[in-house]
């Protein structure tokens, strides 16, 4: 919703390395795809484009824990006749026929470590060998860098202004107010939890499950923007990495031209 008033129905950060990668996917008729704690539908629409701009129809297998999150996809879905199944779960919990592939979108930093290494699992369990994992997550230099004091005055403005774009939307006076008063309380919590994730323990997190990592790129320093972000009073900057990951499998040749293969033009490995 917040994406939708305040970003002018922007789809998320990232689009242009999904659409690449979910195209060389589709064209290798690599279609089923796992979105992980996919919020509102930009994930999906996200997913949905990239498949149908390489005149491939995905199998789209969305999946969140929130009721509200999976009645407004499956409405989505269904409105642009997409194949989905959307499962209202606790991402840790699945187990589903195996995927292709996997997306998620600034979802791991809601988890405290032990969790994390729980959502990565669940991860590597539901994927096939040799499928790929996709992120696309803000990465902090240091472990501590997790909470956050916010700057008021910044929340101050923004709430007002979402109140005015809701209600500029159609909104009834109060329910602009309550979407407007939802959204400021979200913003004055810290959603990440510790340790900050980094590309080091996000490397060795990934690992562990038995992911290899192929690249995470960190080189877009950008403004704090986003539904969920909020400056705070010593950060207004921080970068946003792009995640590439393989899981193992038997048959290794994939694998090793994946991972083996020397970065992608424009791709850092760090
Ligand atoms: C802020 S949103 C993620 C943002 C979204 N991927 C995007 O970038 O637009 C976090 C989502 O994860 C879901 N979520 C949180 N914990 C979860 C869990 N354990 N299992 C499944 N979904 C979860 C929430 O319901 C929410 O929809």
């Amino acid at each position: 919703m917040v994406r939708w008033l305040e970003l002018n129905r922007a789809l998320p950060a990232g689009q242009a390395f999904f659409e690449r990668e979910l195209a060389g996917l589709a064209g290798a008729g690599k279609r089923r795809v796992l979105i992980s704690g996919g919020a509102d539908t930009g994930v999906t629409a996200l997913v949905a484009a990239a498949y149908r701009l390489a005149g491939v129809e995905p199998e789209i297998v969305f999946v969140d824990q929130c009721a509200s999150t999976i009645a407004q996809n499956s409405l989505f879905a269904a409105h642009l006749g997409l194949k989905i199944e959307c499962i209202q779960t606790d991402i840790r919990k699945l187990d589903c026929p195996a995927v292709d592939a996997i997306v998620a979108h600034s979802f791991l930093l809601f988890f405290e470590g032990q969790m994390r290494q729980q959502v990565i699992a669940a991860w590597a369990r539901n994927l096939r060998p040799n499928g790929v994992l996709l992120m696309s997550n803000s990465l902090a230099q240091d472990e501590g860098d997790w909470i956050s004091i916010k700057n008021q005055e910044e929340i101050l403005r923004r709430k007002n202004t979402l109140e005015l774009a809701a209600k500029n939307a159609g909104f009834e006076s109060s329910a602009a107010i309550e979407i407007a008063e939802t959204a400021a309380r979200f913003w004055q919590s810290s959603p990440s939890r510790p340790p900050a994730i980094t590309a080091a323990n996000l490397r060795t997190s990934l690992e562990q499950a038995g992911f290899c990592v192929q690249s995470i790129l960190s080189a877009n320093v950008a403004p704090v923007s986003g539904p969920m972000a909020m400056v705070r009073a010593s950060t207004t900057t921080r970068a946003r990495a792009e995640i590439i990951a393989c899981k193992a499998g038997e048959r290794s040749a994939l694998l090793a031209a994946h991972c083996g293969a020397a970065p992608r033009p424009g791709l850092t490995n760090a």
